[in-house]
C-alpha cells in the first residue's frame, strides 16, 4: 500500500482488524521496521487523540517523528494553478509538498473541511495537493471528507466488543452548538458498509449526508425506531450537507440518553460535549466504550504505518 487516504485503501478489512488486534497484543513486535525512517505529522487543525496515537504508533514501529502545527506555524498555502500570489498566501503547495518530502519518508496530514465551500472541500486541496506533489506516502489524519484512521479504530473496537454474526449498528446524529464536518460520519458509514452489520443512520430531516456515500445504507428519520434492538450506537454531530455547513436544527431531543441507549454499547470518536451530545449517565456507564475506542486509535495508525513501511522496505 502506498497511501492511506480513504477506507477504500483497505484491501481486506477482516485481515487488517485481525492484524491490528495482534499489534495491540504485542505493540513492539515490529519495533525495528521503521528504523532510520521518519514520519512527519502536519496539523492544519487541532487534535488530541490523532496526534498522540499516531506518534505512539510510529514510535512502536521505531520511526522518528516530526510534528508541525502547520495551521498556526506554517506559511499560508496557495493551491491554485497560475495564481498571482499577491494576496494572503505565501507559499505554493507545489514547493511546500516537495520540501516536506525531502525531510521524511511518510507524511501524515490533518486538514478539516472549511464548511464554506463544498466544491473546494470535496476537492481535498491539502490532502490531494500533497499526494500530487510529494514522492512519499501520504496518510489522512482527517481531511475534509473522511477520517479513515478513526473509522478503522471503530471497526477494531466493534470487533473486540461484538458477540453477534451481524450486529445492529446505529449512527445517530446529535445536537451541537457549532457547525461540524461530515468526515467522521462519512468514514464510519463507509466502514460499516464494508462489514457484516445491520447498519442504520438516523438524523433529523435536512441532515442527510452525501447521498453518494449513504446510497447503500438504511436511513430512518425516527430516532426511537432506529435505536430498537441496537447493539452499538455511534453518536456524532454533523452540519447540513445539502445546506452546506449550516446548523439548521439543534433539537435537544436528539441528545443520547441512557433510556434511549437501551442495552447497546455507546461509541463516539471524541472530543464530546457532555449533556449536549450525550448525557453524563451514558458516558459514565459501563456501556460507554469511548475510551477503548480512543485507545484503538494507536493500533489503527500502527497497522496503517506497518503496511506502508513494508511497501517502502
Ligand atoms: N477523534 C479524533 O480524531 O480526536 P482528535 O480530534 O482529538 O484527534
Amino acid at each position: 500500500m502506498k497511501h492511506y487516504t480513504s477506507i477504500q485503501d483497505i484491501d481486506s478489512l477482516p485481515n487488517w482488524v485481525q492484524e491490528a488486534r495482534a499489534l495491540k497484543a504485542a505493540p513492539k513486535a515490529f519495533k525495528n521496521l521503521g528504523a532510520d525512517k521518519t514520519i512527519c505529522l502536519l496539523f492544519f487543525n487541532n487534535s488530541l487523540r490523532t496526534r498522540l496515537s499516531t506518534q505512539k504508533a510510529a514510535s512502536n514501529l521505531g520511526l522518528e517523528v516530526m510534528v508541525m502545527n502547520f495551521g498556526s506555524e506554517g506559511w499560508a498555502l496557495e493551491y491554485g494553478d497560475g495564481t498571482v500570489m499577491d494576496q494572503g498566501t505565501s507559499e505554493h503547495i507545489k514547493e511546500a509538498a516537495q520540501v516536506v518530502s525531502q525531510f521524511c519518508d511518510i507524511v501524515a496530514i490533518r486538514a478539516f473541511a472549511s464548511l464554506t465551500d463544498k466544491e473546494k472541500d470535496e476537492a481535498e486541496l491539502v490532502l490531494n495537493g500533497f499526494k500530487k506533489y510529494t514522492s512519499i506516502p501520504v496518510v489522512n489524519m482527517e481531511s475534509s471528507v473522511g477520517h479513515p484512521l478513526q473509522a478503522l479504530a471503530d471497526a477494531i473496537t466493534i470487533s473486540e466488543q461484538n458477540t453477534k454474526a451481524k450486529p445492529k449498528v446505529v449512527l445517530s446524529w446529535a445536537p451541537h452548538p457549532k457547525a461540524l464536518p461530515h468526515a467522521v460520519a462519512n468514514s464510519f458509514t463507509e466502514m460499516m458498509l464494508k462489514q457484516e452489520a445491520d447498519f442504520v443512520i438516523t438524523h433529523p430531516e435536512g441532515y442527510e449526508l452525501n447521498p453518494e456515500i449513504t446510497k447503500d445504507a438504511t436511513i430512518e428519520y425516527n430516532q426511537e425506531k432506529a435505536l430498537e434492538n441496537a447493539d452499538f450506537v455511534y453518536v456524532k454531530n454533523w452540519s447540513s450537507y445539502k445546506d452546506y455547513g449550516n446548523v439548521i436544527n439543534q433539537d435537544k431531543n436528539w441528545m443520547m440518553t441512557k433510556a434511549k441507549l437501551g442495552n447497546a454499547k455507546f461509541m463516539h470518536c471524541l472530543p464530546v460535549r457532555r449533556n449536549v451530545v450525550v448525557e453524563d449517565a451514558v458516558l459514565d456507564s459501563d456501556q460507554s466504550i469511548v475510551i477503548e475506542q480512543a485507545n484503538n486509535r494507536t493500533y489503527s495508525a500502527q497497522i496503517v504505518l506497518k503496511k506502508i513501511l513494508e511497501n517502502l522496505n
